[in-house]
């Protein structure tokens, strides 16, 4: 689902829930960092750590531990970058080699209303109305969450270029709509999905000289999930 989501030179490795690999091997370095987690955080840590080093493999590098570095962002090898997303019942990491793209973003998150008070802390006033807009347009579809999902993606793709906090007010969305075809025994007639643009409302950083004014992202909708992904190009 999220290679979908991303150029042709990002390697994403994903699981679903009875597939996640429940005793994934952690190095005692990671270890090291769980020892007062609780049994769900655990879980994903060691799920998704199992997702980034086989997509490693398939980049050719050496599988390695992956540790959380300024303010919990992963450290990845020398030559890549990438980016981790978990859920209940579904993790992936994608990775890239850093000559092909400057950075990545991708968040998945459950198929479904976002609880009561948080769309209003994250979602600035024109995209408000434009959730209504595409709410009325297209029902069966949980824009509030796809809103959600897509500023932690940005914010993930953000992060590593510039080291600083973005504001969920600092990032505009603005959704287009496709749809992928019918979604076979959904019930819900069509699989929808997309792209968007999050204009960035304070200065963007510089990428291969030029200062970035946005960036590019694409979304869906599929098995009980939302998920959305950034690829910031060199240049
Ligand atoms: C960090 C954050 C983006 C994680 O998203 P989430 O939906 O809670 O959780 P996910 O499972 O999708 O992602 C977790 C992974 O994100 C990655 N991550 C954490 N901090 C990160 C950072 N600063 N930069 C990049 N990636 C980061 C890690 O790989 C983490 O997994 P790990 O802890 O196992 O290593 C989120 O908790 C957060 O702090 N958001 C506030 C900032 C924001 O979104 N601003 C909006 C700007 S428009």
């Amino acid at each position: 689902m999220i290679e979908e989501l991303l150029p042709a030179t990002v390697v994403a490795v994903e699981a679903y829930g009875h597939d996640e690999p429940a005793n994934a091997r952690l190095y005692p370095e990671e270890e090291a960092l769980l020892v007062k987690a609780v049994p769900k955080r655990r879980r994903e840590f060691a799920a998704v750590r199992s997702c980034a080093r086989r997509a490693m493999e398939k980049l050719g590098v050496p599988p390695q531990p992956v540790l959380p570095g300024e303010r919990g962002a992963p450290r990845w090898p020398a030559g890549l970058t990438g980016s981790m997303t978990h859920c209940d019942g579904y993790c992936a990491a994608a990775l890239v080699r850093a000559t092909d793209l400057a950075s990545l973003g991708i968040d998945a998150e459950p198929d479904g209303p976002l609880p009561d008070g948080v769309l209003p802390a994250v979602a600035l006033p024109a995209e408000l109305d434009r959730l209504l807009r595409l709410g009325r347009d297209h029902p069966g579809t949980h824009w509030d969450r796809l809103l959600f999902s897509a500023k932690e993606s940005v914010y993930k793709a953000w992060f590593p270029l510039t080291g600083q906090w973005l504001d969920f007010s600092e990032a505009h969305i603005e959704f287009a709509v496709g749809t992928a075809g019918p979604v076979p025994d959904s019930g819900r007639g069509e699989r929808l999905s997309g792209t968007f643009r999050a204009e960035l409302l304070v200065p963007g950083p510089s990428v291969g000289g030029r200062r970035l004014g946005g960036f590019e992202g694409r979304w869906t909708v599929r098995r009980g999930l939302v998920a959305t992904a950034v690829a910031v190009p060199h240049g």
